[in-house]
């Protein structure tokens, strides 16, 4: 293609919040766009078309994207033939799209997560119409198979396996943007990662909000555990993750399916949420305290060098201070190689939004300290064991930080830096950790 032809082309920038889920969808609305002849750009002021994707699932996420669209009032006023599109999960709520109607009438666009293959359409009906388009569906019936993407990288890709969550966590929105849940067809799933494995990608991770319910609702039903082994006879792909599990439905099918596949990798992201069982319960997690250090017990028996990170929540309505420190305990007993802490966050329309006993915003921040503070330490014990240790890392990027070192993974997904230039990039290389700390690894590559 040469400069000419790219001037004319429409140049396309998405703005991606939220989890790898809106991740993956945004590589999907990459690759329908360039389908139709656009260009990626990473300057909003450069693009014909901005696409804003956004999140729910905390308060946070929500008043990022306002101030963003709040932001583009002046670009739009200076380019009025740009066109702007709001979708993802917060456009799948009633209220926030008649917010976005009353006060960013700036928007040309909105659509939802079941229909982000009509963009071609939706762009094509904003062009012809002055109007604002709004076009959101409730569900998607059937999974559109067969949508191109473009993945950011070329040796590692996220694979959909399943759709939605019919798990109505209490706190939790997402059942409720991302529709009931859906498993794809095994076929199409091994399709999809033959086809990746084909144009050189060595990792795929596997998404699902609870990947463990994979294959409930196919009418030949196929267990998460059956499906992971049937990846892991895919020529050329080197290593399976998966995200995320869900303690209620982890089998020991799926424990053993993990240890035995050896392209599956020695890591398990499961959230526990909190410790303490009347939270659990009022949380309709469906599981016990007991439940999930049994489980943990039982990962590790089998499988001893995993690891394990989680998922937790700090001040959930009517949480005490014993209830937060059951929470602390599991914490201290399973020893996670790191977590993702959060503080809850109202979100209208879920069951815990309405209960009365909310927790003060001070109790929640001194608690949440006090939760970093029990984690961290532990994560750099664990890290310390790996001192002078030879791991496998799959080099992903230039390092942010310091141009003469790069950045990968190692198989438990721990971030490693070591120098190197960037013709590592995408190959599986074997490191020695010289310096590990919390959150990072520090190396050497071995020749
Ligand atoms: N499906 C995944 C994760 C979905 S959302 C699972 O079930 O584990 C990612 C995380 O956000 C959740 O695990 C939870 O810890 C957190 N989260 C969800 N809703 C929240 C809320 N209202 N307030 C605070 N954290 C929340
Ligand atoms: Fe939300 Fe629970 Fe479903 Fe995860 S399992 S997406 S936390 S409702
Ligand atoms: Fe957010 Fe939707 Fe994912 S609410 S966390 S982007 S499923």
């Amino acid at each position: 293609m040469n400069k000419a032809n790219n001037l004319q082309k429409r140049k396309y920038y998405i703005e991606t919040w939220g989890c790898q889920m809106n991740e993956h969808d945004s590589e999907k609305m990459s690759g329908i766009l360039e389908s139709i002849g656009y260009i990626e750009t990473n300057t909003p002021k450069d693009a014909d078309l901005i696409i804003f994707n956004t999140c729910l699932v905390r308060k946070n996420a929500e008043l990022k994207v306002y101030g963003n669209l709040g932001h583009l009032k002046t670009l739009k006023n200076k380019k009025p033939e740009m066109l702007i599109a709001v979708c993802g999960c917060m456009t799948q709520k009633k209220e926030i799209r008649d917010l976005i109607k009353e006060k960013y009438s700036h928007v040309d666009i909105v659509f939802g997560t079941h229909n982000i293959h009509k963009l071609p359409e939706l762009i094509a009906n904003a062009r012809q119409n002055s109007r604002m388009i709004i076009d959101v569906w409730e569900d998607s019936g059937n999974i559109i198979e067969g949508l191109p993407a473009k993945r950011k990288y070329g040796f590692k890709a996220f694979v959909n396996v399943m759709h939605g969550c019919n798990n109505f966590c209490t706190y939790c929105i997402v059942p409720y943007t991302r529709g009931r849940e859906k498993s794809r067809l095994p076929e199409d799933i091994l399709r999809e990662i033959n086809e990746l494995s084909a144009q050189g990608c060595k990792e795929v991770t596997l998404l699902g909000q609870n990947v463990n319910s994979y294959g409930k609702n196919l009418d030949k039903k196929v267990s998460f555990a059956q499906l992971l082994r049937m990846v892991n006879e895919v020529k050329g792909i080197e290593r399976i993750r998966f995200t995320t599990s869900h303690p209620k439905d982890l089998s020991d099918e799926l424990i053993l399916a993990i240890k035995e596949c050896d392209k599956v990798c020695e890591h398990i992201h499961l959230p526990f949420q909190a410790g303490s069982n009347k939270i659990l319960k009022a949380m309709n997690r469906k599981y016990s305290k007991e439940h999930y250090l049994n489980l943990i017990e039982k990962i590790k028996n089998e499988i001893p060098n995993i690891a394990i990170t989680t998922d937790i929540i700090v001040g959930f309505p009517g949480e005490t201070e014993e209830d937060f420190e059951e929470t602390l305990d599991v914490v201290r007993k399973v020893k996670f190689d790191s977590a993702f802490t959060f503080l809850y966050s109202i979100r209208k329309g879920t069951p815990a939004a309405k209960m009365e006993n909310q927790v003060p915003e001070d109790i929640k921040h001194k608690r949440f300290k006090r939760l970093l503070d029990t984690i961290y330490p532990i994560s750099l014990e664990i890290n310390q064991k790996l001192k002078n240790k030879v791991v496998e890392v799959l080099v992903e990027e230039i390092s942010k930080t310091d141009k003469t070192k790069v950045t990968g993974r190692t198989r438990t997904n721990k971030v490693v830096h070591f120098s190197g230039d960037k013709n590592l990039i995408g190959k599986l290389v074997k490191v020695r950790i010289t310096n590990p700390k919390t959150w990072t690894l520090e190396g050497e590559l071995i020749d």
